[in-house]
């Protein structure tokens, strides 16, 4: 198939990307897909160029695939309108958004929050959450391992970490899955206005807990947030509420979709590949580098974007100032010039860390290292507990979520035996 045969959003490629990844590679490492109006970024070495050069491409638009299709919503009406305008207090670029030098000032405030150090210590208390999980489920057999376990634990560690309690938790993930829900698809006017209205009652949520943990200072990242000093050009100043909420809202949603994802995607991988379970089931000092090659071979973000400030030579590809760019992070994973027989999962692979599932250069995801965490301890709680992994066969092949930016399972029902 030509490069030109291939739509990137539609449903069969979104579920079997890789032979589209494997003629942008071959054929345009740079494309300008004209189905998108983007130029999509493929090759590992470019994707580098790019996201180490922020002066030249801009994260302004990072998630802001406005320009692509599907994203269109009807003509608002004047509630619509005014929920917008009351829910968009939290567009102001932070982190995921921002250019230096704004960048930087922010981000430097949320790295102490999430430094290794501090998630080092995190690591009893995400096995006690493990532990718990594994707990309700291990007596049956079987299990649907992404709802059941993948999507529970990133939520409520993250839940915990930007202040909801955990009587509250059901409630406010029912909250947050539906605030999200909308982001990649035309919806109609009810249903914005319902997805607006719970995002807005996320953000009172979150502002109220603000105002507590200033009052009564905890150790989480709210209170980090609540109680920062946010430098300036003439001193420094607290992060105002719009700031919070961007903050806030950037980590409940790359905090929790992502790294459940990615739980569920290399538990697949380990099902279909009998021979590398067995490696690492016999070696389980092999699960931080299974986990990097998962990231690798099924990178949970697949894309996010940048543009270009300036006229620029990207790849021998001209592009005008002003052009979007797709950064395809899961293409470049699989880029065969920097991994060999890249479509292959392979847990001993030893450049595996050098992925870039989690991007490079100053926008290096933020949460990386807690990610990491829950992971490993996920895999050593579920390898150490259980065996004997098939897919359930009482369900369809599992299928992925249709979205152009994040990558995983909707559903994994595996059976297994209790080791
Ligand atoms: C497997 C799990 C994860 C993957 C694959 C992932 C992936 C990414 C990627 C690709 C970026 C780069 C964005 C860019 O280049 O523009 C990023 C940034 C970010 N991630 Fe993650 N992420 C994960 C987990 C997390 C977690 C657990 C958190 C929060 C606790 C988090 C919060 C963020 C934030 C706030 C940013 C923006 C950082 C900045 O722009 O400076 N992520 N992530």
């Amino acid at each position: 198939m030509a490069l030109s045969d291939f739509n990137p959003i539609d449903p069969e490629t979104l579920e079997c990307p890789y032979p589209f990844y494997a003629e942008l590679h071959a054929e345009a490492p740079v494309y300008q897909a004209p189905e998108l109006g983007v130029a999509i970024v493929s090759s590992y070495d470019l994707l580098q160029e790019v996201v180490h050069d922020p002066e030249t491409y801009s994260s302004a638009m990072a998630v802001g695939s406005a320009a692509l299709p599907g994203r269109a919503k009807a003509e608002p009406d004047e509630e619509i309108v005014e929920l917008r305008r009351t829910f968009g207090r939290a567009s102001v670029p932070t982190l995921l958004a921002a250019d230096p030098p704004y960048h930087r000032r922010y981000r430097s405030l949320v790295d102490k929050a999430l430094a290794p150090r501090r998630i080092m210590g995190m690591e009893s208390y995400v096995r006690e959450i493990v532990t718990e999980l594994i707990d309700a489920f291990i007596d049956e057999g079987r299990v649907n391992f992404t709802k059941q376990f993948a999507d529970e634990l990133p939520m409520a560690v993250i839940a915990d970490q930007i202040g909801v309690p955990r009587s509250e938790l059901k409630e406010f993930k029912r909250r947050a899955d539906f605030a999200i829900g909308g982001l990649e698809r035309k919806i109609a006017p009810d249903e914005e206005r319902a997805i607006l209205k719970a995002g807005i009652e996320l953000q009172e949520f979150f502002l109220e807990r603000a105002e507590e943990r200033r009052r009564n200072p905890q150790d989480d990242i709210l209170t980090t947030l609540a109680t920062a000093a946010l430098e300036t050009d003439d001193g420094s100043r607290p992060l105002n509420d719009a700031e919070i909420l961007s903050i806030l809202q950037q980590l409940q949603v790359a905090g929790k979709e992502t790294t459940a994802h990615l739980i569920g995607s290399a538990m697949l991988l380990l099902v279909e590949n009998p021979s590398q379970l067995a490696a690492v089931q016999a070696d389980p000092s092999l699960i931080g580098n299974m986990a990097e090659e998962a990231l690798r071979v099924e990178s949970p973000v697949r894309a996010l974007f940048r543009t270009t400030t300036r006229p620029v030579t990207l790849g021998g590809v001209e592009l005008d100032a002003g052009t979007p760019l797709m950064l395809l992070y899961a293409a470049a994973n699989r880029d065969e010039c920097t991994f060999a027989d890249a479509a292959q999962f392979d847990v001993s692979r030893e450049n595996a860390p050098r992925h870039v599932a989690f991007s490079a250069g100053p926008h290096y995801c933020i949460g990386a290292a807690l990610a990491r965490l829950e992971i490993r301890v996920a895999f050593e709680e579920v390898l150490s507990r259980m065996t004997s992994f098939h897919l359930d066969p009482a369900y369809p092949t599992p299928s992925h979520v249709p979205s152009f930016i994040l990558r995983g399972l909707n559903d994994l029902h595996i059976t297994f035996d209790r080791t």
